[in-house]
């Protein structure tokens, strides 16, 4: 099928790759012409596991094209997908300008009858402004050409992008007309082979299960972040207590791991528009605020705890901190909401210098930040601890997991870890003569302050 995607981030342009990959021809559209014309280069603007040679296999193959002119876009596609940025308002709720330019921009240089999918999250009803928005524009050219809305919202995982892409645990598909579902049934069939993914609903219940979905996720995210604070002060540990309860399969072992708060492009946004969204509807969204707040004050734990063992926050006026990790999480370098940005403000503002090291965010860190005299940015982890204090972890990257606990102990001058993600066993961290915190680990706050 002949398909168009507006907007080349990490959500169209892994669903166009995906979509060319299987035999589909794409065209992609981006206001951005220095990464059109790099992207027809073969350079991939992000990093994500296996994207680049499947790109660049597809361009080459004829079946994947960027261009910045959205008439040549629109006219190609039967489908044509909306996937650009919904950034936050000031005020929380999703900013829909880029989407609604996309649509009159459909309206302006549709010619014959197409579908309209939106994969941006976008709030419920975003389908109807969508709609009214090229509808507006096609009266304004007089004339009437027939079109359907569908919202078919995205389950990405950074990271896992095009595996989840390729292999999606469901495909939702919302439309209030048949026929339309049954496009986009036909365009998804090579990704629904072995048993049926999809699931069909009307285009709100769609919109809304999106939002939903991260919600759920943030919630047992910041849900356990609770349980790991109470079980600092009762002396417990959430580790154990994350065991004793995720083989109970009502509960599960996903997205119970407490941590140093919940980053990146999705969570932090969605859930506090899908809280707008309530409000505006009536609904008072007393969980979501509190998963929000929640997650607010676990992006400052790692420097209370800190604080709490170096006694004051004067007291970190001209140490040293290694950090591993910048990005949100790994296997990325996106930097959006990521906890380490939290926890760098408030280690610069105490007069701390940090020497980080991340094995893919450091050039998006430099982007960010500039040069700065508190910012050292190491070649490797082990760099990092040269001339440090204490070390800090906070993005879970596998080469982090198993450090050599004796080395740490005689490079750090304090010998002390803090350990934003659990990584480490307590013991044998303490074994090796280090101070060891981790999150909601009670025991290792037993131990007198240095
Ligand atoms: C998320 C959803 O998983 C995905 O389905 C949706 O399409 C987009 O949003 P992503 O933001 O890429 O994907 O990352 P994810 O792996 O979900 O992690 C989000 C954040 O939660 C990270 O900061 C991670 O460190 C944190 N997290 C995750 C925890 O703190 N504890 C957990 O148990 C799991």
């Amino acid at each position: 099928m002949r398909v168009c995607i507006f907007g080349t981030g990490y959500v169209g342009l892994v669903t166009g790759t995906c979509l060319a990959d299987v035999g589909h021809d794409v065209v992609c559209v981006d206001i951005d012409a220095g990464k059109v014309e790099r992207l027809n280069a073969g350079v991939i603007p992000i990093f994500e596991p296996g994207l680049t040679p499947m790109v660049q296999a597809n361009h080459a193959a004829g079946r994947l094209r960027f261009t910045t002119d959205a008439a040549q876009g629109i006219a190609h596609g039967d489908v044509v997908f909306i996937a650009v940025g919904t950034p936050s308002d000031e005020d929380g709720s999703a900013d829909l300008s880029y989407v609604l330019a996309v649509a009159r921009s459909i309206g302006q240089s549709m010619q014959a009858p197409l579908v309209v999918v939106n994969k941006s999250t976008v709030p419920v009803g975003t389908a109807d402004k969508v709609r009214a928005a090229i509808s507006d524009v096609l009266a304004q050219r007089g004339i009437d050409i027939a079109f359907d809305v569908v919202s078919n919202p995205e389950f990405l995982k950074e990271g896992a992008a095009v595996e989840d892409c390729m292999r999606p645990d469901r495909i939702v598909i919302g439309a209030n007309n048949p026929t339309a579902i049954e496009m986009l049934k036909r365009l998804y069939a090579p990704f629904n082979r072995n048993h049926d993914r999809i699931v069909s609903m009307d285009v709100r219940s769609a919109e809304l299960t999106k939002y939903a979905a991260n919600a759920m996720l943030a919630t047992k995210i910041s849900f356990m972040n609770e349980i790991a604070n109470i079980a600092e002060q009762v002396g417990a540990d959430v580790e154990m207590v994350r065991k004793g309860i995720g083989s109970d399969p009502r509960i599960g072992w996903h997205f119970i791991y407490p941590g140093a708060g919940y980053g990146g492009s999705c969570f932090p946004k969605d859930v506090q528009a899908l809280a707008k969204t309530a409000q505006q509807f009536g609904v008072r969204p007393r969980l979501l605020d509190a998963v929000e707040a929640v997650n607010a004050a676990q992006k400052e734990h790692l420097f209370e705890l800190m604080v709490r063992h170096y006694g004051s926050v004067e007291a970190l006026h001209g140490k040293t901190v290694a950090l591993w990790g910048l990005a949100f999480k790994p296997n990325t370098d996106d930097m959006r909401e990521a906890s380490s940005r939290r926890l760098l403000q408030r280690l610069w503002d105490a007069g701390a210098t940090v020497r980080a090291y991340d094995p893919e965010a450091m050039p998006e860190t430099r982007r960010i930040y500039g040069e700065r005299v508190d910012l050292v940015l190491c070649d490797f982890a082990e760099a990092a601890l040269h001339g440090a204090d204490a070390l800090v972890v906070i993005t879970e990257w596998k080469q982090f997991r198993s450090p050599d606990f004796a080395k740490l102990a005689t490079r750090l001058a304090d010998a002390v870890v803090f350990d934003g993600r659990n990584l480490y066993a307590p013991d044998e961290v303490e074994t090796a003569g280090l101070a060891y915190y981790g999150i909601g680990r009670g025991r290792s706050l037993q131990r007198p302050a240095a």
